[in-house]
Formats: structure tokens, sequence, C-alpha cells
């Protein structure tokens, strides 16, 4: 009977699967996949303390908000600074979702993926956020162990899988084997970094003040890391910072790829110095199945090539890179009893 009444509430609740991340924000629900992927950004009126928006309809506000109207990015570099905003952010996905699958009942469970080597202190703040925002219990695993089970990585058996899982804040360089991650480096620089290159770029070079926005779509349409392709131009727009005025130029693939660089380079040594760290057994595994590319930044024209160049070990991009972290919080939930070795401990109360 008891057995039954569980099973009942079960399918009311929706079960999911989160993935908090700097720059977006998915939630995977039981038998329904992905409903939710929105930029992780939070419009706020400070007059009334009232939310205005959240996700896309935030993030289009960026840089064009009056005096009155706060934007907060409640993630930096990967974990919550903004305890409260996240808050309200996730008891809104929430309850999105609970509207929309009638399930009123607030008995959800929920698998996070947080950044590798993050405090108690953090994670607690992530599962505080999600139980008040109406979840029963919070599981927590490790970004880079979500999106290699997302790519159904054979990470249970004992086979080295190295994953690179490179987002908006942050880098997380990864080996994973039987289950648990056995070396790893994290570095806060990510696709959020590449646009700030771009704008110091854009600065120094020009004179041009340009916003967040323009830094992310000119990476995005025509950034590459490699030296020898084909010239590819686009306009720049922004403020002249010797006149005050707006003013366009002309910008090449080869002056974004010198803008980040720096930072690629970084990215490039962190692998480097995560695979002389790991192993011989599991560098051999590594080497025979390649470094696995995960997160939005893994798209960047090139970044691939360079790594296999530098590090001499072949590289291959996940399929659907930005969503590999949530699809793996999905499989973790509709499998719980053969994956629960992968979850974190909970924080002690
Ligand atoms: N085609 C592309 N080329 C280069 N960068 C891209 C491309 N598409 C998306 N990005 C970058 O990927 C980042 C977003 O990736 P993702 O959604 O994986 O990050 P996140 O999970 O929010 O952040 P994090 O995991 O660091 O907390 C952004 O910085 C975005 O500019
Ligand atoms: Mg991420």
């Amino acid at each position: 009977m008891f057995n039954m009444f569980n099973k009942l509430l079960g399918k009311f609740s929706a079960d999911m699967g989160i993935d908090l991340g700097t720059a977006n924000t998915l939630v995977y629900v039981k038998d329904k996949g992905i409903v939710i992927n929105e930029p992780s950004v939070v419009a706020i009126n400070s007059r009334n303390d009232q939310i205005i928006a959240i996700g896309e309809d935030a993030k289009k506000m960026v840089g064009k908000t009056p005096g009155h109207i706060m934007i907060s990015k409640p993630l930096v570099n990967g974990v919550i600074s903004d305890f409260e905003v996240t808050e309200r952010m996730i008891k809104y996905f929430i309850t999105k979702i609970h509207q929309e699958s009638f399930s009123f009942l607030p008995r959800s469970r929920v698998v996070v993926a947080i950044p590798l080597d993050v405090t108690e202190v953090e994670r607690k703040a992530v599962e505080d956020a999600c139980k008040s925002g109406g979840v029963r219990e919070v599981f927590l695993v490790e970004q880079p162990v979500a999106a290699a089970i997302g790519a159904r990585l054979p990470i249970q058996e004992a086979s080295g899988v190295m994953i690179v899982e490179s987002g908006a804040g942050i880098t997380e360089i990864a080996v994973i084997s039987l289950g648990g991650v056995v070396t790893f480096t994290t570095l806060p620089i990510a696709g959020n970094e590449l646009n700030e290159n771009i704008i110091q770029y854009a600065r120094e070079n020009f004179n041009l003040l340009i916003g967040e926005r323009t830094a992310e779509e000119l990476k995005i349409k025509i950034g590459t890391v490699l030296g020898d392709i084909e010239r590819e131009e686009t306009t720049m727009c922004g403020r002249d910072l010797m006149t005050g005025l707006p003013k366009e130029v002309i910008i090449s693939n080869q002056q974004i790829r010198e803008a980040i660089m720096r930072s690629i380079r970084q990215i490039v040594e962190a692998i480097r110095d995560t695979v002389e760290k790991t192993p011989p057994e599991l560098v051999v595994d590594i080497y025979e199945r390649g470094i696995l590319l995960s997160g939005g930044t893994a798209l960047l024209r090139g970044l691939d090539k360079i790594i296999a160049m530098e590090i001499k070990i072949p590289v291959h991009i996940i399929d659907d890179p930005l969503t590999s972290v949530v699809r793996g919080t999905g499989i973790i939930l509709e499998d719980l009893n053969n994956l629960k070795d992968v979850l974190l401990p909970p924080t002690t109360e």
C-alpha cells in the first residue's frame, strides 16, 4: 500500500537533473528530457525588489538597463556568488516545471552538477538553494563526471577517461576511472575570460570600447585558435574612446586569435599538467580513447586541434557539448541505483 502511494507520488513529482552553469542553466526532467535551457541571468527592479525577468529575457537587457533595474549573474566561475538570487532563479525554474507537468506535490529529487573541488560551504549553498525551491532531496555530482556520463563514456570501468569541460566561468580537466576522479585541474579561465580578452584587445588596439555581448558574438562568429586558416573579417562596433562617439572597425579572425591566445595557452598548459600527474596505465587508456572536450567553449574553432597538437593525444568533441552535463545528470537520475557511487556525499548538516 505504502509502495503504491509512493509510486503515485513519484508520478506527480518531477525528478530533475540540473546544470547550474555560470552562463546557462539547464534542467532535465525524468521521462521528458531537457525542459529548460536558459541563461543564468536575473533582472531585478531594485525599487521594489521584484524580479522582472529571468533567463533569455533578462539576458537581452544586459548593458541596456536604467538605474533601477539590476542585472545579476548569480554564478561566478561555476559557483554561487549571490545566494539569494540563485535561490530565486532555481525556485522560478522549478515552479515553472511543476506547473507545466501538473506535479503540484513538492517531492522532487534533484541531481545537480557542481564544479570539482568546491568548498563545503559552496556545496551547501547549492543544496539549500534547491531545497528552498521545493526539492526534497539533493544529490551532487562533479561536472566532468556528469559530462562523461552524458556522453555515454564507460567511466565505471578500470580504464582512464580524460574529459575537458570548459564552459563560461571555469575549465575543469579530469581523469576518471572506476567511477571516480583520479587527477584533475580546474582553472577560472573559460568563455567569459575569452570575451574579456577580446574587450581588452579592442580597447588597446582600436581605442574602442565594446560590450560583453558584442565580444561574445565576435568570438562565436569568427573566433579561432588556428593561425594557418583563411582570413575572415567582420565589423566590430562600439564607442570610440577618443571621441566618445560610436565607431565601427573591421576585425579579422587572426586578430581575435591574437586576443584570446594567452588564455588558450593557459588551458593547454593545465591539460599538460594533468596528463603529467596521471598514472602511466591511465595515460595509455587516454591516448587510445583520446581526450574528450565538453562545454560551450569546446565549440571554439580549432581548440580540439591545438590541444591535440600540443599534448600529442587525439582530441574529440562530445556530441552536443553544451548539454552533456545536464544529460549526464538525467542519466544518473534514471539509473540512481547503478550510478549512486558517482555521487558526492551530502554535506554535513
Ligand atoms: N560556437 C562557440 N564558439 C566559442 N564559444 C562558444 C560557442 N558557443 C558557446 N560558446 C561559449 O560557451 C560558454 C557557455 O558554455 P556553457 O553553457 O557550457 O557554460 P556554463 O555551463 O554556463 O559555465 P560553467 O560550466 O563554466 O559554469 C559561453 O562562454 C559561450 O560564449
Ligand atoms: Mg557548465
